[in-house]
């Protein structure tokens, strides 16, 4: 079960990364723009439900992850401490992110401030993204593509 979670975990980072990528180009490409259209809606909340079903299976593996342990000196060893503590920790400040800007651009006024609010959050959470995904070519840290 435990291996089905983590091979789940590790395939799905690519439809999150894909949607979360969508999502912002397009409110970054419509900040102007004077129309929100249910497809705009569709996309940010598709992009951030594929967030929070990978932040939950992440959740359900942190418990049981052989790469998660608590021993003494685990903060100094790099594949560790990314687990235990960089990657979970700033998965969940995006998590966040994501709901709040989501939840924001749902009560903005207008179509203007919705794609500008998206845009904003969405960047900023693609970035830490980027930083606090197990890339394959961080040799330390013992990931792979898929
Ligand atoms: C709160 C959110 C999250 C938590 C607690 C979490 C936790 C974990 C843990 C414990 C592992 C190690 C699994 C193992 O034993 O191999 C892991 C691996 C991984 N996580 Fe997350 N994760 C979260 C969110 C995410 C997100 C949002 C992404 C991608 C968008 C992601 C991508 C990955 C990848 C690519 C691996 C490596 C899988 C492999 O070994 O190939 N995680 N995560």
């Amino acid at each position: 079960m435990i291996n089905f979670l983590i091979s789940t975990h590790s395939g799905i980072r690519w439809l999150v990364l894909l949607f979360i990528t969508w999502a912002t180009i397009n409110a970054l490409m419509k900040r102007k723009s004077t129309t929100y259209a249910e497809r705009d809606r569709r996309l940010n909340l598709l992009a951030m439900t594929f967030f929070h079903l990978q932040a939950v299976i992440g959740i359900s593996i942190y418990f049981f992850s052989p790469k998660v342990q608590f021993f003494e000196g685990w903060i100094k060893q790099t594949m560790y401490r990314f687990y235990g503590l960089e990657h979970a920790l700033l998965m969940v400040i995006v998590f966040v992110l994501l709901t709040v800007g989501h939840s924001k651009s749902k009560k903005a006024d207008t179509p203007t401030k919705k794609h500008r609010v998206i845009s904003l959050f969405y960047t900023i959470a693609l970035c830490l993204i980027f930083i606090a995904i197990p890339w394959p070519f961080r040799t330390s840290l013992g990931s792979s593509w898929f």
